[in-house]
């Protein structure tokens, strides 16, 4: 991973790249015959008919279309799910994962899913899947196509080398990767690799509507970069295609790479984005402002202001206000939360919650600072202050999420979690 390589900026907007000079058309989009003998490929990532705004698809020119490919036949995974229904009853309590180790039996990027919790149906449109990947090799002459939903990828261990249709992606920790629905990719590790995936069902992720906040702040588009067109050499042997499609995988071979792009342009596109460029917004004057604040993607439901998926980052920040506890205050929310940290600390459970690690609040289910958190809160001095060296995150969705038997009984859970909040005392009668 050494070469450096060349991006796009802005989110949504109609990139255009080649491989080779002269390889996009000009002034139509598939004419009689594409410069160089490339084929004409649409990718549609939106109804044809989607608003203007909302719509998304992208033209490649590549070497063979995708169609060209064998028979898929059903491949094996044992601890990747799909929607609500392969998920596992759960009483309504908090709960909390340890960091899952990176096993050291080699694990690509697709042996290494994990699902965690889910909701809703692909084939409804809606809900999210979250899955932990935890990878140590290549996936080689491997391609990954996933057909239900697209994926965020938020890389917490290891560098990714993630080479899509359209080009490559480096991702490290502290940025994210977004691959749209129905792209083929492949990943690349540098080492051990673990990482958080909120795989989306429903409306493709974009940037929340920012209200009274102006033009300018929270995640700018122009900080999300698209790859440029990337042609992966030819080799001789069999590719395998692996494709998510109706909730299990299938495997196919071909003769020939995926990544045969030589040029394209579209508003579907694979983006990566630098959480340090995040511009986050906070009270200046007192109270600690709901943590949609802190949104950089969001996927709309069909009811405006419930989100099908909210991704939510904490990143470093100033705490100024005034006559305020500073942490998230106790609260139970319609909304179900999955958390996860990235690096460092998060202010409100300052020892149990580990990098790598998860936790899921789910509809109506109560949670707020630790005993620990809730006491240096109400007792610190309101100076200013820097929360620093630390990134969490949240995956919020509409719907309540179910653990899957991995996330229950595959060793992570720590059962002991809501002894966290059992020393809250009761106060009353010492402030008479
Ligand atoms: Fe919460």
């Amino acid at each position: 991973m050494s070469e450096s390589l060349h991006y796009q900026s802005g989110f949504g907007n109609e990139h255009a790249s080649e491989a080779r000079p002269g390889s996009l058309p000009v002034g139509r989009n598939s004419p009689q015959k594409v410069a160089h003998g490339l084929y004409a490929e649409l990718l549609s990532g939106t109804a044809f008919t989607a608003p203007r705004a909302e719509n998304l698809r992208s033209w490649m020119y590549r070497r063979r279309p995708s169609v060209v490919v064998g028979s898929y036949v059903p491949l094996a995974h044992a601890w990747l799910k799909t929607g609500a229904a392969e998920g596992q009853v759960v009483p309504p309590d908090p709960l909390r994962w340890a960091p899952v180790a990176i096993p050291d039996e080699p694990l690509d990027f697709v042996d290494g899913l994990r699902t965690m919790a889910l909701n809703g149906d692909p084939d409804a449109q809606t809900g999210i899947g979250i899955h932990l990947y935890l990878a140590n090799r290549a996936m080689g002459r491997r391609a990954f196509v996933n057909a239900d939903g697209e994926l965020l990828i938020v890389p917490q261990q290891g560098a990714l080398r993630i080479r899509t249709e359209l080009g490559l992606l480096d991702v490290a920790p502290g940025e994210i990767a977004l691959v749209p629905r129905g792209m083929a990719f492949k990943v690349d590790v540098d080492g051990p690799s673990r990482g958080y995936i909120c795989e989306n069902y429903g409306a493709a992720f974009r940037l929340p509507e920012l209200g009274p906040i102006g033009s300018n702040g929270l995640a700018n588009p122009r900080d999300f970069l698209a790859p440029v067109a990337a042609v992966e050499a030819e080799e001789e042997g069999a590719y395998e295609v692996v494709k998510k499609f109706g909730g299990r995988l299938w495997t196919a071979l071909q003769q020939h790479t995926p990544f045969n792009v030589v040029a394209w342009h579209g508003t579907l596109a694979p983006y990566k984005y630098d959480t340090a460029h995040f511009m986050t917004i906070g009270s200046i004057s007192f109270d600690h402002p709901d943590p949609s604040i802190f949104t950089v993607l969001t996927s709309p439901s069909d009811t405006p202001g419930w989100a099908n998926a909210d991704f939510v980052i904490f990143p470093p920040r100033w705490m100024v206000a005034e006559d305020t506890f500073r942490p998230p205050w106790y609260h139970r929310n319609v909304m179900s939360e999955f958390m996860g940290l990235v690096t460092g600390q998060y202010d409100a459970k300052p020892e149990g919650f580990k990098p790598g690690g998860a936790s899921l609040h789910n509809a109506m289910v109560p949670h707020g600072p630790d005993t620990e958190a809730f006491a240096k809160a109400s007792g610190a001095e309101l100076k200013p202050h820097k929360l620093d060296h630390t990134l969490a995150f949240m995956f919020e969705t509409r719907w309540r999420l179910a653990p899957t038997d991995f996330a229950l009984n595959g060793g992570a859970l720590e059962k002991t979690y809501a002894d966290c909040w059992s020393a809250l005392q009761d106060n009353y009668n010492e402030h008479p």
